[in-house]
């Protein structure tokens, strides 16, 4: 049977560190505040967006949420982000993807100060995590590196896949699995022998976005096996990228979904936060 890794666990932990650091820093006379910009009806993002004021709530973060409708325009769009950029009250901005296809990611994560930028998605945030010499991680290989720590498996010296290449899971959970000298290998579409590469892994990640992907044959028993997808099965039921039933038995710990990677990237976007606010106090 494998370790369950508990998101919903971990990330309680993290919350509670959390709101005393957001305590101390109140009593010091810093309020930590996030501004969300949500555009559009994707009704996913809109639930994301709301787990994300949920938290908020819970760690004592100042929230403020901005829904725009879908056709908000590029300028509309970059005027409140500069307001942003420019708002004392607020110290990390957060622009839910995706937007409509009309506007350009690429425009709009450029004009967040980077230092407000609390997805680490700003090209010189990127660039900083590449060199290992960053303010802050980006949130879901954060939290995947924390449910890692947790399964107790050290990372040094281990063969860890990565399967997907995504800018915002892929790359940058390559990278931290890297800076803790693990062997890391990424897989995409194009990989050719896809379940033998994945069957060498001590740690595997899963960020493809195909349902139950991962079957038990392209695992290395007793595998660290971590699951980024929220994706929906044949029957509309909530499912990852791994096909759980099949490779729990396999697996030395996994990640469950939902309650596994999900929380924990909303507890690292806190972490994030709460890092913009102290480092306005230096
Ligand atoms: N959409 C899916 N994941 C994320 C995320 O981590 N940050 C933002 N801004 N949008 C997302």
């Amino acid at each position: 049977m494998a370790k369950i890794l508990s998101g919903k666990i971990v990330s309680a932990r993290v919350k509670d560190e959390l709101k005393k650091e957001v305590e101390e820093l109140s009593q010091r006379g810093k309020q930590t505040g996030l501004a969300v910009v949500l555009v559009g009806d994707d009704s996913a993002s809109k639930v994301y967006v709301r787990n994300k004021e949920k938290a908020c709530e819970e760690v004592g973060i100042y929230s403020e949420v901005h829904r725009l409708s879908e056709n908000t325009s590029e300028e509309e769009l970059l005027k409140l982000i500069n307001e942003l950029n420019e708002n004392d009250k607020i110290d990390g901005i957060l622009v839910q993807l995706p937007l409509p296809k009309h506007l350009d990611d690429k425009v709009i994560i450029d004009n967040i100060k980077p230092e407000k930028d609390v997805d680490a998605f700003h090209p010189s945030n990127v660039g900083k995590i590449m060199i290992g010499d960053y303010d802050f991680l980006p949130c879901t290989p954060a939290g995947i590196m924390e449910l890692i720590h947790e399964s107790g498996v050290e990372v040094d010296g281990k063969t860890c896949v990565v399967i997907g290449r995504s800018n915002i899971v892929g790359k940058p959970m390559s990278m931290l699995l890297l800076h803790e000298n693990g062997t890391v290998t990424t897989c995409h579409s194009h990989t050719k022998n896809l379940a033998e590469v994945t069957k060498s892994a001590d740690i595997l990640v899963a960020a493809v976005g195909i349902p139950k992907f991962v079957k038990a044959d392209m695992v290395k028993p007793g595998a660290v096996v971590i699951d980024v997808g929220m994706d929906r099965d044949e029957n509309g039921k909530l499912c990852g990228d791994v096909d759980f039933n099949e490779v729990e038995p396999v697996a030395g710990a996994i990640t469950p979904v939902p309650g596994g990677v999900g929380p924990m990237t909303i507890a690292m976007l806190m972490r994030n936060t709460v890092t913009a606010s102290k480092k306005k106090l230096e």
